[in-house]
């Protein structure tokens, strides 16, 4: 009995997979949606060729969304208010909208598919984002599985952004990869250098983007980027800062604090940097440098786990009992913290625990 019934569900399931399954390449080489309209905030009218997501139509045209994951939806960056045309709310859109965006027709671009005219809404600052080449003039290892990458800007030769900012850097086929792909990285270098970037990549196991960054490419390649994206940067205030970013984390740190020492600053910060072991510090040197050019900023580097090898007299274990270190006021404390998802929510948690109000915790989470 129960084996029939098995095999009734394994014969329906196996059914209906192959339906969806036609369906989709059906869809992928009958389906014919001709020419269709974008509006974009009312003002400007794109005329496109339907069938492919909005975020990749608007890339084709030109208007660069964030989309750290590269259109996977798995990144929540490519929100947009879509006011007529976009069909119904996905369910995989779901995830990484609030009841409010939801309410406000916010959706993800790169889930809509674009079948007929559709009006949509875009922040105006979307249009300063644009695609540029550069040549890799400079790659440095800084431990075993973190690089810095200097791009030299080829077209256009000017970049302008926010200290903080990142880009989205595209990676080839190569190898056994297929797909092209594009992934976010924060610059880690100061604004006030327009004619290259800076990026600081850590290798993740068998990552694309990063694999290809890591094993492939070399001084002299050539590489494209999209940017500048993102609004973690520089309040302008005068609150004491306080950094808190591991692993490659630090890029948007280093670029901020660049900016800051070529500004003089006189503002009080703290940056604590946890690594596992002294094999994970780097760019130590650098910060020991701003600390005396900068008289009110101090690094605090922490290992979790020294090892004998380490010879390590320093700080150890997490983080953020250290951070009385540095907090003198909590109403006069900005946060900023930088790194993966878990340690950005395990950092905020603490703070808010300690008086730091919430609006004044600024973060880039390397989802
Ligand atoms: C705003 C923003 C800024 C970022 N800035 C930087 C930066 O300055 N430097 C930097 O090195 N990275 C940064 N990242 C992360 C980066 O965009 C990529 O996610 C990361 O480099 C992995 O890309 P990949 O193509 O190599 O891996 P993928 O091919 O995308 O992933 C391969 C596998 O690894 C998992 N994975 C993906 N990312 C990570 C991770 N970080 N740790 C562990 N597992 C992971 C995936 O779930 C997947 O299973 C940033 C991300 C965001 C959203
Ligand atoms: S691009 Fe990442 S969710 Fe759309």
């Amino acid at each position: 009995m129960i084996t029939t019934i098995l095999t009734t569900i394994a014969i329906v399931g196996g059914m209906a997979g192959f339906l969806a399954l036609l369906l989709v390449v059906a869809e992928m080489f009958f389906a014919n949606y001709g020419e269709v309209i974008i509006d974009i905030n009312g003002k400007r009218k794109l005329k496109v060729k339907g069938g492919s997501s909005l975020l990749s139509t608007l890339n084709e045209n030109k208007i660069y969304l964030a989309s750290a994951c590269g259109g996977r939806g798995s990144c929540g960056f490519c929100k947009c208010k879509v006011r007529s045309g976009g069909g119904p709310l996905l369910p995989t859109e779901k995830p990484f909208l609030s009841p409010d965006e939801i309410k406000d027709n916010v959706r993800l671009s790169c889930q809509v598919k674009v079948k007929e005219d559709i009006a949509i809404i875009i922040p105006e600052e979307i249009f300063n984002v644009r695609q540029f080449a550069g040549v890799v003039s400079k790659i440095e290892d800084h431990t075993y599985d973190i690089k810095e990458l200097t791009i030299q800007l080829t077209q256009p030769t000017e970049i302008n952004f926010k200290a903080g900012q990142y880009v989205q850097l595209q990676s080839p086929r190569y190898g056994k990869i297929k797909q092209k792909v594009s992934r976010a990285y924060s610059i880690s270098s100061s604004p006030d250098h327009t004619d290259y970037i800076q990026l600081i990549i850590r290798r993740v196991p068998d990552g694309i983007c990063t694999t290809w960054v890591h094993d492939f490419l070399k001084e002299g390649d050539e590489v494209s980027f999209t940017g500048p994206f993102g609004d973690f940067f520089i309040q302008d205030t005068r609150a004491d800062m306080l950094f808190v970013a591991g692993g490659s984390g630090k890029a948007p740190i280093k670029a901020m604090l660049e900016y800051l020492d070529a500004r003089n600053s006189t503002r009080r910060m703290g940056y604590f940097f946890g690594a596992r072991s002294r094999k994970d510090l780097y760019l130590d040197d650098l910060f020991a440098t701003w600390e005396k050019s900068m008289r009110n900023f101090a690094y605090y580097p922490v290992l979790s786990q020294p090892t004998e090898q380490c010879e390590w007299d320093g700080r150890c274990g997490y983080v953020m009992p250290y951070f009385d270190e540095f907090i003198q006021d909590v109403n006069n404390t900005e946060a900023y913290l930088c790194g993966s998802p878990g340690m950005i929510a395990a950092v905020v948690k603490y703070l808010v625990s300690k008086g730091i109000p919430k609006e004044k915790i600024y973060f880039d989470s390397f989802a």
